[in-house]
This record gives structure tokens, C-alpha cells and sequence, in this order.
């Protein structure tokens, strides 16, 4: 790159210098310099005519890297280039004298230019010291140095990682004021005031354009020559999106498999939602290590919260769920389903009251043959023979000896015979409609927790089924406005 600079100056020197480029330094120009009647190093080269001494800047920026939102500076790897006019340094040679010594340079007049806003600034002296000045017949001066600077750059970061900063070079004179020096930007076409080298890579920023203004200040001390080198840097956001953006969308678009299980199998759906929560917290770490403790809310901030905010109403909704499908079916009556349940369970109860009623006679009858001590038969007949009290009544006494009654005994006994079998049939069948009744009220009963359970599981998986749909519906208007919010407008 130097050899491009030099022979662009070289062109520009080509109709003063003749066929040498440049003649070395003469012992002739060296004792004008240390003649003090001839030369006052001291003065500026207009120090005597009243008017300020006009100096030329340009700079070619060989490289740049190191943006660092966590110190807010850059690096900066520029060729600076001063040219001003001293006549007392005009001389009768054929081509300009090239002074590349530092001592010689010094007993020189020079502008005391400097970078207000660097940290840090070095002259490169590998393998000797990166500079040379031309002094032109006509007494203009070139002077070039290789700089390495440290900047700082004042980031605002509130759309990071989407940001693009500004960053300014500010170049004031020290100790001359604006009457004595001012400083200007190069103007001519062959010298731009800012080049660069258009190889410059970063690797999260790219450089866009560099622009060039001045900042004239009027300080306690007088009007101050002011001048600035703007840089627009671009950060280069793909890193972004591959690694905290996909990562952290696919995390929430994996909570939403929440909504496609099952609701009783609450343990894998605590799981993925907190698996999730985590995951994301983690990666919101990670982003802020990277970052100044800022007071202001940053994009990524806005993001990360957002797709933490998705995850949280996963668990929410998880939540919602739970408790509807534990719903008691009394707390909300009047629904049509209600109503359906509400007739299908009153049914229901109908029938186990009646096989209850039935038990419960029985139940009854058993007690009053046991109050009875006369037997069973008594029951049997009086259920089964409504004669019998007509028969007894015509014989009161059971006792008959009477060959006349025999007839009437006989029968008697056929009939307790058979009213026995009929009696432990009886009884079967009223153990076996116990057991019966037992086993349908047992089974109402959990049908109707079945059936109350239905209703909130219905509730819930509708819930469900429309979370399927709105979680990513919101998800998506959410991305449409926040890449428009901070790609588009502003
Ligand atoms: C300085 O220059 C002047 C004028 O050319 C001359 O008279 C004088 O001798 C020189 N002084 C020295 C120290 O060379
Ligand atoms: C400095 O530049 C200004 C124009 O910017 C010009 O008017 C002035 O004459 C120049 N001064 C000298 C000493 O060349
Ligand atoms: C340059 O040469 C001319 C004539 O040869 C002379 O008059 C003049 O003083 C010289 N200038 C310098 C700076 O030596
Ligand atoms: C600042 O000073 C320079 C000369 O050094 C002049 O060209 C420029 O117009 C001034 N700018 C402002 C804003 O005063």
C-alpha cells in the first residue's frame, strides 16, 4: 500500500522534480536550518506576515479493527499526511530533499497537530521510524508518519446488535490558535483528505464510509482549528442471528410443543417449559458478558425478553389448563354441556335411589321376620300367599289334631316347603341387587368425576388447540415488528 502512496505522490511531484524523485539531504540546507539569522525553527513559517499558516491534512487509513462495545474504542492504522508552505525552506535544487532523520526534522518548523479523542497513539519505528518529509524548491513541506491510534468511540447501543456507530477523530493543533494555524482538510483531487484501504475487514463490524467536517472550538484561550474524520461502521449482525437470534427463536418455537401433549402428563410439560426458561436465561447471560452495563434497554435486550415473556406464558398456559381441567362442574351451571351432564348424572342418580329404595325394603321386611320368632315361613307366606291370613284366622291354632284339619295342615306344609325355597331365592336376589346397587353407585360416581372431568378437559384442550394457533400467530407479529422497528425505521 505504501508503494500505491508513493507513487501517487511521486505523480503529483513529477512536474516539479524532473527525472530524480527526490535528492538527498544537502549540507547546504543543513546549515540554513542551523543558521538562526536564516531559520528560527520557532516560528511559524507566516509567524511575520500576519496571516495564519495554512496546514493541509489527508490520511490514508491503512487499517482499522477492534471495535469494542465493552471499552468503546477502536484501533486505528493510518498514514497522516501534513503539507504546508515554508518559504524560508525554499532551495535551488532540481527535485525536493528528502529529510528522513528525526533530528533534522526537528530543527524544522512543524505543525504540533494532535488526536483529542485517543486513548492511545504510536509512531511505528519498525525498522526505523516510519516518516519522511519533502521539502519542495518552492518550500512546500510534505510530511507522512505511519500512526497506530487507539480511539474512543462513544457506541450508543441501544439497537445492539444492530447498531451502527459513528465514530470521530478529532484533530486539534496544541498549542497555535486559529490565527496563528488553521488546519484543512486536503481538498485537492489527487490527495483525497480521507483514502482508504479498500481491503479493511473486521470481523463484527464493516467500515461504510468515512466523512470529513471540522469542530471549530472557542475555548478560554481563543478560536481553536478543529477537525474531524467521521467513521461509519456497520455491525455486522449474521453473527448475531446465527448465534443468539435462530438459537434463541428455536427455543420458543420448542416450548410450543407444550400445547401438543398430553395435559395429564404434567411432568414433561413442567420440564420442557422450565428446560426452555433455562435455556433462554442462559443464553441472555452469555449476550451480556459481551456487553457495557448500560442503563438503557438494548435491542438484544428487548429480544431476549420477549422470547423469555413466550416461554413464561407457555408455563402459564400449562397452568391455565391444569386448573381448568380440574374444574368443578357445579361452579359454572347453565352451559349446554352442563345441562347434558346435569341430565345424564340426575338419571343416573334416579336409579341407584330407586335400587336403594328396593334395598332398603327388603332390608325392612328381613328386620320385621326378625322381630318375628314364629320362622321365616311367616314372611314368605305373607309375601308370597296373601291367603294365609285367611287361612290362619279360619284355624287359629296350628296345632291340628283334628282328622278334618289334616287336609288343611298338609297343604300348610307344602306351602312352607315351598315358601322357604322361594325365601333364600328372595334372598339371593336381594344380595345380588345389593352388591348390584353397590357396584352401579361406585361406578356413577366415578363417571360423574369422569364426566366433571371431561368438561375441564374439554375446556383445556381447547385452550390447548387454540394456543397452537395464537402462540406462533403472536410470535410472528412480533418478529414482523420488532426486524421493521429496528431494521426499517430507524
Ligand atoms: C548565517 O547566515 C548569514 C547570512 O547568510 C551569515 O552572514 C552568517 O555568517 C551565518 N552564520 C553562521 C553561523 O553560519
Ligand atoms: C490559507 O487558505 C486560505 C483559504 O482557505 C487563503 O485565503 C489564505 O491566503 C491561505 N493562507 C496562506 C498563508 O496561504
Ligand atoms: C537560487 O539561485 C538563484 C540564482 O542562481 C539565486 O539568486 C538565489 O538566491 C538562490 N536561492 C537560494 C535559496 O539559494
Ligand atoms: C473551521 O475552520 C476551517 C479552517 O480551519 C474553515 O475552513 C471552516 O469553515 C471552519 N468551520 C466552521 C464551522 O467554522
Amino acid at each position: 500500500m505504501i508503494r500505491f502512496l508513493l507513487s501517487a505522490l511521486c505523480i503529483i511531484n513529477s512536474f516539479e522534480s524532473g527525472d530524480l524523485a527526490f535528492i538527498p539531504l544537502t549540507k547546504k540546507f543543513l546549515d540554513k536550518l542551523k543558521n538562526e539569522t536564516l531559520y528560527n525553527k520557532f516560528a511559524t513559517p507566516t509567524q511575520y506576515d500576519g496571516v495564519p499558516t495554512n496546514v493541509t491534512l489527508s490520511m490514508f487509513i491503512e487499517g482499522m479493527s477492534s471495535f469494542s462495545a465493552q471499552t468503546m474504542d477502536y484501533h486505528l492504522d493510518v498514514y497522516f499526511q501534513e503539507e504546508w508552505y515554508d518559504h524560508r525552506l525554499a532551495h535551488n535544487a532540481s527535485a525536493p530533499i528528502l529529510v528522513r532523520d528525526l533530528e533534522v526534522f526537528k530543527m524544522m518548523w512543524h505543525p504540533d497537530v494532535y488526536f483529542a479523542n485517543a486513548r492511545s497513539a504510536a509512531f511505528q519505528d519498525i525498522t526505523d521510524d516510519n516518516f519522511l518529509v519533502w521539502v519542495y524548491p518552492n518550500g512546500r513541506v510534505w510530511y507522512d508518519a505511519r500512526i497506530s491510534i487507539v480511539s474512543s468511540c462513544n457506541m450508543d447501543l441501544w439497537k445492539y446488535p444492530l447498531d451502527s456507530q459513528e465514530c470521530a477523530l478529532r484533530i486539534l493543533s496544541y498549542a497555535y490558535p486559529m490565527t496563528v494555524l488553521r488546519l484543512l482538510w486536503s481538498e485537492k483531487e489527487d490527495v483525497p483528505a480521507i483514502d482508504r484501504n479498500p481491503d479493511i475487514t473486521m470481523p463484527d463490524m464493516s467500515l461504510k464510509h468515512i466523512r470529513t467536517g471540522y469542530c471549530n472550538g472557542t475555548y478560554a484561550t481563543g478560536e481553536w482549528s478543529c477537525m474531524t474524520a467521521i467513521f461509519y461502521v456497520e455491525r455486522e449482525m449474521m453473527h448475531h442471528v446465527m448465534q443468539t437470534y435462530v438459537p434463541t427463536a428455536l427455543i420458543v418455537v420448542i416450548s410450543w410443543f407444550n400445547f401438543w401433549l398430553e395435559i395429564d402428563s404434567a411432568p414433561a410439560r413442567v420440564s420442557l417449559s422450565i428446560t426452555t426458561l433455562l435455556t433462554i436465561s442462559t443464553q441472555a447471560n452469555a449476550v451480556k458478558l459481551a456487553l457495557p452495563e448500560v442503563s438503557y434497554m438494548k435491542a438484544i435486550d428487548v429480544w431476549m425478553g420477549s422470547c423469555m415473556a413466550f416461554v413464561f406464558g407457555v408455563m402459564i398456559e400449562f397452568t391455565i389448563c391444569h386448573y381448568a381441567k380440574n374444574l368443578e362442574l357445579g361452579r359454572e351451571p347453565g352451559g349446554p354441556q352442563s345441562l347434558i351432564v346435569d341430565t345424564a348424572l340426575s338419571t343416573l342418580f334416579g336409579a341407584a335411589r330407586d335400587i336403594d329404595d328396593l334395598v332398603r325394603k327388603v332390608a325392612t321386611l328381613n328386620e320385621e321376620e326378625g322381630v318375628r320368632g314364629d320362622g321365616e315361613q311367616h314372611i314368605a307366606l305373607n309375601m308370597l300367599n296373601p291367603e294365609e291370613p285367611r287361612l290362619r284366622s279360619l284355624n287359629p291354632n296350628n296345632d291340628v289334631t283334628a282328622n278334618g284339619t289334616r287336609y288343611f295342615v298338609g297343604a300348610e306344609r307344602m306351602k312352607r316347603k315351598r315358601s322357604k325355597a322361594s325365601l333364600s331365592r328372595l334372598r339371593q336376589q336381594v344380595a345380588s341387587m345389593r352388591h348390584a346397587t353397590v357396584d352401579v353407585s361406585r361406578r356413577a360416581f366415578n363417571w360423574t368425576r369422569a364426566l366433571r372431568n371431561l368438561r375441564g378437559r374439554r375446556v383445556a384442550q381447547r385452550i390447548d388447540e387454540r394456543c397452537r394457533i395464537v402462540f406462533p400467530m403472536i410470535f410472528f407479529l412480533f418478529n414482523i415488528a420488532y426486524w421493521s422497528f429496528y431494521l426499517v425505521f430507524n
